[in-house]
């Protein structure tokens, strides 16, 4: 059923870039200027204002962080900050910058006014955070020259520019740091409208025949997420290709999406495998991200940042302290789907009586011998 060009299919729904293919259609795609960019309209006001304002005053804009989970937007953004600000853009990342003397390199090679991008920005490591702080406050480098006794702080000034930070983790950034952004903003999920534009545009850029009803069909399975709903559009074009005229309606996206196993929900198979998990093994929850990760074999890190967020937004996962739970709505998405949905083992909830009493069952309970749960087993004999 799934023959043809596809990549992964338990991956197709993942909102990281994943190849140099889509780096190139990412960078197609991308909008230039913010009024091509769809959706995210109070972001979109509050930034429209900040940088008008630095533009007026010939200032370099305040710095900005953005966060919000991948694909949705925060590059791109980046990028338009730049071009709307008439700057250059230099891109870095986090984890990519290791040593405090790159990140002093790079910025002392910034010119006035320019955005230095730092992706994940979450994950820079101290020293490099600390070089950060006054050239963030001040515009200004502090260099340690000589060793010892004789050693002495020089402070170097820089040219001042915008750093544009980004992140999928708000609660992760030290706070000197996000204290010294002038604008923190927020990327939601996109709603179906928004979404169907963003696939309707895309399918023009590619050069995609595309109907109405199509674009829904691809935009309602898209996660919220651009990046999602841009890789859906090629993969249903692939489809199309091969299996019709290349012309994509509903019918022709229903029958692709479901080629590649994605629900009407929008869910894969990873996020399928993770409430089951939840729901078969760890008797509803709540179970730890460990747990769960360990069950699809990813980083704790990626469950929480690439998975939860959608499901979370769907409603079909809770977070507690005491770990995750699937809801009822999960329940019964998976039920619909076929999948065997125990009752859950929640002390709290009202639970089924594990047999009425007319039939011994020979499986035994089916709520017992759960990994890392509690104790159910009644006493041997
Ligand atoms: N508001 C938007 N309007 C149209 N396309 C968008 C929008 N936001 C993101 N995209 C598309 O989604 C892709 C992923 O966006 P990106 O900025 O890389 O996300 P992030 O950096 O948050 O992971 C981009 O290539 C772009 O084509
Ligand atoms: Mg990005």
């Amino acid at each position: 059923m799934t023959d043809g060009p596809m990549t992964d299919i338990s991956r197709i729904l993942t909102p990281v870039v994943e190849d140099d293919v889509e780096v190139a259609v990412d960078r197609t795609l991308r909008p230039k200027t913010l009024d091509e960019y769809i959706g995210q309209r109070e972001l979109k006001a509050n930034l429209s204002i900040l940088l008008g304002a630095a533009r007026q005053r010939g200032d370099a804009a305040d710095h900005v962080l953005l966060h919000g989970p991948p694909g949705l937007g925060k590059t791109t953004l980046a990028t338009i900050v730049a071009r709307e600000l008439g700057a250059n853009i230099r891109y870095a990342s986090g984890p990519a910058i290791e040593r405090a003397g790159d990140l002093a390199a790079i910025l002392t090679s910034l010119d006035e006014r320019d955005v230095l991008f730092i992706d994940e920005i979450h994950r820079l490591n101290r020293a490099v955070e600390e070089i950060l702080y006054p050239a963030m406050e001040d515009y200004a480098l502090d260099v340690m020259i000589g060793k010892g006794p004789s050693a002495r702080s020089l402070r170097l000034s820089l040219k001042p520019f915008t750093i544009v930070g980004a992140t999928t983790r708000a609660g992760r950034i030290s706070s000197p740091l996000r204290d010294r952004f002038g604008a923190t903003y927020r990327l939601d999920f996109y709603d179906l409208a928004d979404l169907t534009a963003i696939v309707v545009r895309s399918a023009r850029l590619l050069g995609v025949e595309l109907s109405p009803d199509g674009a829904t069909a691809i935009a309602r399975r898209g996660r919220g997420t651009p990046r999602v709903v841009n890789r859906l559009l090629r993969r249903v074009r692939d489809y199309a290709q091969i299996h019709g005229d290349g012309t994509v309606d509903a019918a022709t996206a229903d029958k692709a999406l479901a080629a590649l196993e994605i629900d009407d929900e929008g869910l894969d198979g990873t996020d399928r495998k993770l409430l089951a998990a939840i729901v078969q093994k760890f008797g509803g929850g709540p179970v730890g991200v460990q747990a769960l990760a360990a069950v699809l074999a990813e980083e704790p890190e990626t469950v929480e940042d690439v998975y939860e967020p959608f499901l979370l937004r769907l409603g079909f996962l809770d977070r507690t302290p005491q770990g995750r739970i699937a809801t009822d709505g999960a329940r019964q998405h998976l039920a619909r789907l076929g999948f065997d949905v125990p009752p859950p083992r929640r002390g709290d909830a009202e639970q089924p009586a594990l047999w009425d009493g007319t039939a011994v069952p020979d499986i035994g309970p089916t709520t017992g011998s759960t990994p890392g749960g509690r104790a159910t087993d009644p006493p041997a004999g």
